[in-house]
């Protein structure tokens, strides 16, 4: 019951057989006596709805920690941000950058920079504010047991022959073009075929829609590779790769070698 259903008088027009009701009463939390027509004084209602909201904001909050958690894969999950091995100007920027639409970031340079932990901590700084988020990685790495997070592993299995597999495949793919804020991590380390060096024509395919449409629609992306640029476009072959590669330098800021 909320603090003003307890403590609101009656209302004028009620009937006057209420009134009766609107007696001399002990209050049922701390023992004081009032004149109501409910057993609670003021004091003690405002302390109910205080605890209400209180309640009703670390239910939220344990949720939002426990959809964090199935989001960020352990190792990224704390991270010390004077730690050696880290590139300073990550640790600037993630002080510092902000999401807006149309507003990406593609972090580039070599592994072990720190490039994935600036990625999630932006990430969860827009979390913890209660928008959408999702990340996946470009092929398969954070796919463990039935956890499907992977754009390679969904597209391979969004035609899978169990429903449920399929259907979570497709839910990772819908999410990753619908969220506020998507981290793409690692593209470029997708399998490629070993004699050409290119993507499979589906996850290609996947890969060129997902960026395009988001970039297209001004929904904000991080994408995080260690590829160089040529790499990528070659990835991506002929009528893909140079799109792409123009498309992401228009739209990202770039961080990184
Ligand atoms: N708890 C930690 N806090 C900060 N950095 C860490 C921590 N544990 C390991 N590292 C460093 O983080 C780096 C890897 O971060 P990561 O984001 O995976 O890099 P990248 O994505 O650029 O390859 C490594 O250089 C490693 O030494
Ligand atoms: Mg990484
Ligand atoms: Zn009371």
């Amino acid at each position: 019951m909320t603090f003003d259903a307890l403590t609101s008088p009656l209302p004028m027009t009620s009937s006057p057989d209420l009134r009766p009701l609107l007696r001399e009463r002990v209050c049922v939390d701390c023992g004081c006596t009032l004149t109501g027509v409910l057993g609670l004084c003021g004091d003690c209602a405002e302390v109910r709805q205080w605890r209400e909201v209180e309640g009703r904001r670390l239910a939220e909050q344990k949720v939002r920690q426990s959809r964090w958690q199935a989001l960020c894969p352990p190792l990224y999950r704390h991270t010390d941000w004077a730690h050696a091995d880290l590139a300073p100007g990550l640790v600037a920027l993630v002080q510092s950058w902000q999401p807006a639409p149309g507003r990406s970031l593609l972090l580039t340079g070599g592994t072990g920079l720190g490039k994935t932990r600036a990625a999630f901590a932006l990430l969860q700084r827009v979390h913890d504010s209660g928008r959408s988020v999702y990340a996946l990685h470009a092929g398969d790495a954070w796919d463990h047991g039935s956890h499907l997070q992977g754009l390679a592993s969904a597209v391979r299995l969004q035609y899978h022959e169990d429903p449920r597999v399929a259907q979570t495949a497709a839910h990772c793919l819908h999410r990753a073009r619908t969220c506020s804020l998507l981290l793409l991590d690692d593209v470029g380390k997708e399998r490629a075929s070993g004699q050409t060096g290119q993507l499979s024509e589906a996850v290609g395919e996947a890969l060129f829609g997902l960026i395009e449409h988001r970039l297209v629609h001004a929904l904000p992306l991080i994408l995080t590779t260690n590829a160089p640029g040529a790499t990528l476009q070659h990835r991506l072959g002929p009528d893909r790769g140079a799109p792409l590669l123009r498309r992401l330098l228009e739209s990202c800021t770039v961080v990184g070698g």
